[in-house]
């Protein structure tokens, strides 16, 4: 775990026999936690946002299957992998778009089956496996910050990144994807400062990303999402670096809805333009990015800021959660073996995975 940021934070964790979550529709005004000891709570916190970023709520997901093993009432070994199957389905209805998801809780099913033994000793692998998930993603999060140190711009100056919604600690297990490569640059010298977009809707970058760098005394300016374009011709980004909800085989990534259109705006000022993700995150059952299923949310995140309606009655809404970037405008995904080309992710997975 890393020593240098001291203040960092881990937006879920086991704490004594439940879960305890940061609660992330609260900050930056307050910090709150959330106690969560039953699966439908931790399924309502993953669909409300209090738990929100593609690692965090498949870590999220991975205690809730543990925590609706808990509550099936039964010692028979086939009727509770039946009962765990429907907890699965439930925890999958959450949010559609990130795979981190699914893939936490296909491997809390498999953990179960595969698993000799009776019921109560089922039970104690499945919290294992959940605790497993959660160490590993900080330790995953931590090698793709530092293989980011190898592919940023090697400039004689310390760099100016620009990131999109938070792909930080509080979307992960803790240190970030997107994030943990700005800590990384940090934590080396390389860094002078982050542009944070504020990524409208849901304001995640405003609230949740200058949160995380003012805890760590990172620089961060925050700008209006329709800035970016502005800055870059004006030379003060050198760099951006995003996280990724889903990637397909052919290395479309899907992220926070305005990713596309800074992947461009990017494209346009000669900016390279990173992806930063665990491996986990590639769906190789998706071929392009068109496949990867997007969230829409409730069309009050677009016609209200805070409290206050922003557009007069008899107005239509479409909120689309995410979006797709072409692997064409990606410079390079930053997983944790290394930096790769969206179009090598196969032979990768394949290398790195066997
Ligand atoms: O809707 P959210 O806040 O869950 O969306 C989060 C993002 O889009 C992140 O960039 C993505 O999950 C990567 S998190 C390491």
């Amino acid at each position: 775990m890393s020593t240098h940021f001291p203040n960092q934070v881990f937006p879920v964790y086991w704490y004594e026999d439940h879960v305890r979550l940061i609660d992330q529709t609260r900050l930056p005004n307050e910090f709150g936690v959330v106690e969560i000891s039953r699966s439908d709570d931790m399924a309502l916190a993953i669909k409300t946002m209090i738990v929100r970023g593609a690692p965090a709520i498949g870590v999220a997901a991975a205690y809730g299957m543990y925590l609706g093993a808990r509550e099936i009432q039964t010692d028979d070994r086939e009727k509770f992998l039946t009962e765990l199957e429907k907890v699965a389905v439930k925890l999958r209805a959450t949010r559609p778009t990130a795979v981190n998801l699914f893939w936490a809780i296909d491997r809390m099913v498999k953990t179960a089956r595969q698993t000799v033994g009776n019921v109560a000793f089922l039970k104690e692998s499945l919290l294992e496996t959940a605790k497993s998930i959660n160490a590993e993603d900080i330790a995953t999060c931590e090698a793709i910050g530092d293989h980011g140190l190898s592919v940023l711009p090697q400039t004689p100056e310390p760099l100016r990144l620009l990131t999109h919604c938070n792909a930080g600690a509080l979307a992960t297990a803790g240190y970030g994807t997107a994030l943990g490569v700005v800590r990384s640059a940090w934590r080396e010298g390389r860094l002078e400062r982050l542009y944070a977009d504020e990524t409208r809707p849901r304001l995640q970058g405003a609230k949740l990303t200058t949160w995380e760098c003012v805890q760590d005394g990172i620089p961060v300016t925050l700008i209006t999402d329709n800035m970016a374009a502005h800055c870059m011709k004006q030379g003060l980004i050198d760099a951006v670096v995003v996280g990724a909800d889903r990637i397909a085989a052919n290395g479309d990534a899907a992220n926070k809805i305005g990713t596309y259109s800074l992947a461009i705006v990017a494209q346009a000022h000669n900016v390279p333009f990173f992806v930063a993700a665990p491996l986990s995150t590639v769906d190789f059952s998706l071929s392009e990015g068109s496949q990867i299923p997007i969230e829409e949310r409730d069309s009050v995140e677009v016609y209200q800021v805070g409290e206050t309606r922003i557009c007069p009655p008899g107005v239509e809404f479409y909120n689309p959660a995410f979006d797709v970037t072409p692997a064409h405008l990606i410079t390079a995904i930053i997983t944790e073996f290394g930096a790769i080309q969206p179009a090598d992710l196969i032979q990768f997975h394949e290398k790195q995975v066997g």
